[in-house]
């Protein structure tokens, strides 16, 4: 198993990444004695597709805590049924769950670890392509209010971050592309060699290799690279601005715009990484017209999204009414709105004074009214 370290003086941790690694997971939590009693929370899909694998090799069997699927139960009535669950098993300080399921479940267990009794421990096991690579990573935990996504939560970081990369093998292709366009995100804001080897490697990035065995193995092991080097980049920017003061701001390329379209959009018309997918490419474009960024880095960025099957284009939504709800956005700092703009391969600057008018004239180039 790899092992990435996330440096946070006491609150420091290992991101674990391996390949049909879950069922080890058991002998670690004995080990370095991470709870007494663990209590499992997923999803009821995870929990069939690999709860069993995860809690077999333990001694005493874990407790499962079942949540339904879906970025609606991750609200604080759901939290409270956990709460609930948990004094009612008789969970203690000395307790540990596992988050075992995508961002809403990592997000969501992470939060009620953090809560509950003032904060036991939690290990991420992340199942999704975009929980392994960005959720899981960095101790973001919460929920949403209707008011807004993610609002509610805390900065809590787990024991560990266990990844299982053959998890994704049962991914539909659209969960797999979301997480996707966070992998491209981190090649241009940090990584040049990276974003080549993306470039590379995209006509093999997609479900098509899972269908059959013996290209499944060899699918596998580019994705646990492709994970690897993706966490190793968030971990560093986790590490060097753990609360999101500033830094860790550059992981917002392509969010600013993405937000816009998904809240605009009620988060049905995309899912998170299409909207990023859109953001990125618009944010390309913004560098372009302030004269930051080459033609043939926005060429290449769009090319790549495209061979990834993500979206390039907006189809169709007012250019105005994206720019209102860019102002809205809990990312805006003094009533400025930050965009993270790229100036090269593996660079990117963030500038809060980028005119609307500009920002509406590149939404109409990518076919908003
Ligand atoms: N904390 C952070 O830093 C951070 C960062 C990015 C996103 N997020 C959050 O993550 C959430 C999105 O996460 P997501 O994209 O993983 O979505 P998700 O958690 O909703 O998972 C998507 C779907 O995939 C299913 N699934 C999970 N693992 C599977 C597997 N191995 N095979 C087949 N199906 C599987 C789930 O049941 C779910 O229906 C959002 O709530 C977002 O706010 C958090």
């Amino acid at each position: 198993m790899a092992k990435i370290k996330v440096e946070l003086k006491e609150r420091s941790y290992d991101i674990m990444i391996g390949c049909g690694n879950l069922p080890e997971l058991a002998s670690l939590v004995r080990q370095e004695k991470w709870g007494r009693e663990v209590f499992v929370i997923t999803d009821p899909l995870v929990n069939d597709l690999c709860g069993d694998t995860v809690r077999r090799g333990f001694k005493a069997k874990p407790v499962t805590l079942e949540v339904p699927r879906g970025e609606r139960f991750k609200n604080l009535r759901v939290a409270e049924k956990l709460y609930d669950e948990l004094a009612r098993l008789g969970a203690h300080r000395d307790s540990l769950i596992v988050a075992l399921g995508g961002g809403v479940i990592g997000d969501l267990a992470g939060f009620v670890a953090a809560t509950y009794m003032r904060g036991i421990g939690y290990v991420q096991v992340p199942t999704t392509l975009l929980a392994q690579v960005d959720a899981a990573i960095g101790g973001k935990t919460g929920v949403n209010h209707p008011k807004c996504k993610n609002m509610i939560g805390a900065f809590y970081q787990p024991k560990a971050v266990f990844i299982d990369v053959s998890t994704i093998a049962t991914l539909p292709a659209r969960e797999l592309r979301t997480g996707l366009a966070e992998v491209v995100k981190y090649g241009l804001i940090e990584d040049a060699d990276f974003f080549k080897f993306l470039e590379a490697n995209a006509h093999h990035l997609n479900t098509k290799a899972f269908e059959d065995e013996g290209t499944k193995r060899a699918a596998l092991g580019l994705w646990q690279t492709i994970v690897g080097e993706s966490a190793k980049i968030k971990a560093l920017v986790v590490e060097k601005d753990e609360r999101e003061t500033k830094a860790r701001m550059v992981l917002n390329f392509g969010h600013t715009v993405g937000h816009a379209l998904e809240s605009l959009t009620r988060y049905r018309a995309y899912n998170h990484g299409e909207a990023v997918a859109i953001g990125m490419r618009a944010a390309a474009k913004i560098a372009r017209r302030l004269k930051l960024l080459d033609e043939e880095v926005e060429a290449r960025l769009t090319a790549l999204l495209e061979k990834l099957g993500l979206p390039t284009e907006i189809a169709g939504l007012p250019a105005k009414k994206i720019v209102d709800a860019l102002a809205i956005d809990k990312k805006v700092i003094g009533g400025r709105v930050n965009f993270v703009l790229p100036e090269r391969l593996g660079k990117v600057v963030i500038r809060d004074d980028v005119p609307l008018t500009l920002v509406k004239n590149v939404l109409n180039e990518m076919g908003a009214k």
